[in-house]
């Protein structure tokens, strides 16, 4: 076959599994498509990077959404991955709640405090699991989030 058909062909197959793609976004099955487990980490690392920039910039209700989709990440990684000792993850556990506990009281100083406690937790597990090299630290401006605005919408 000649590159040109197999251009055409890939193209074709794309072009005609893309309903089945979207079909897999509203359902997706874990027995289909596993995630590595650093692209979960990777996600993790955006979130717990996004939940930062929200709490500092007092959005409470987009923090408590990036909270929810780090905790996501965070249980995928453990369901999917039994080689990871799940006391590692349950002692993020505290830490979590305490992030939760101040966005639901809007306090920015417990807000900070509690982040900076998630992140060591973030690095207890990385020294424990021979990844001591993955230091992740609260985040410092100026953001590499440039594509979305952090601060809360002004009402009307
Ligand atoms: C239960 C253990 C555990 C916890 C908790 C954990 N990680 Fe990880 N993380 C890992 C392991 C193991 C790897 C290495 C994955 C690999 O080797 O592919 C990793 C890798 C990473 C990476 C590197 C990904 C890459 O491909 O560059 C980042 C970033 C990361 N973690 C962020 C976080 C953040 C942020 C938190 C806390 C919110 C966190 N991790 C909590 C176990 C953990």
């Amino acid at each position: 076959m000649t590159l040109r058909k197999w251009t055409v062909g890939l193209a074709m197959l794309c072009a005609s599994s893309s309903p089945v793609f979207a079909q897999d976004l509203k359902s997706p099955s874990v027995g289909e498509y596993v995630p590595r487990l650093g692209d979960i980490m990777s996600a993790a690392q955006t979130r717990h990077q996004k939940l930062w920039l929200a709490g500092k910039a007092q959005n409470w209700d987009l923090a408590a959404f990036e909270l929810r989709q780090l905790k996501a990440s965070l249980v995928e990684a453990a369901v999917l991955y039994s080689g990871i000792p799940i006391s590692n993850v349950t002692t993020l556990e505290a830490p979590l709640n305490a992030v939760s506990a101040a966005i639901a009281a809007k306090d920015g100083k417990k807000f900070a405090s509690a982040a900076a406690d998630l992140t060591a937790g973030c690095n207890a597990c990385h020294r424990t699991m021979e990844r001591g090299f993955i230091v992740m630290k609260v985040p410092a401006d100026p953001q590499p989030f440039g594509n979305q605005a952090f601060p809360p919408e002004r009402k009307p």
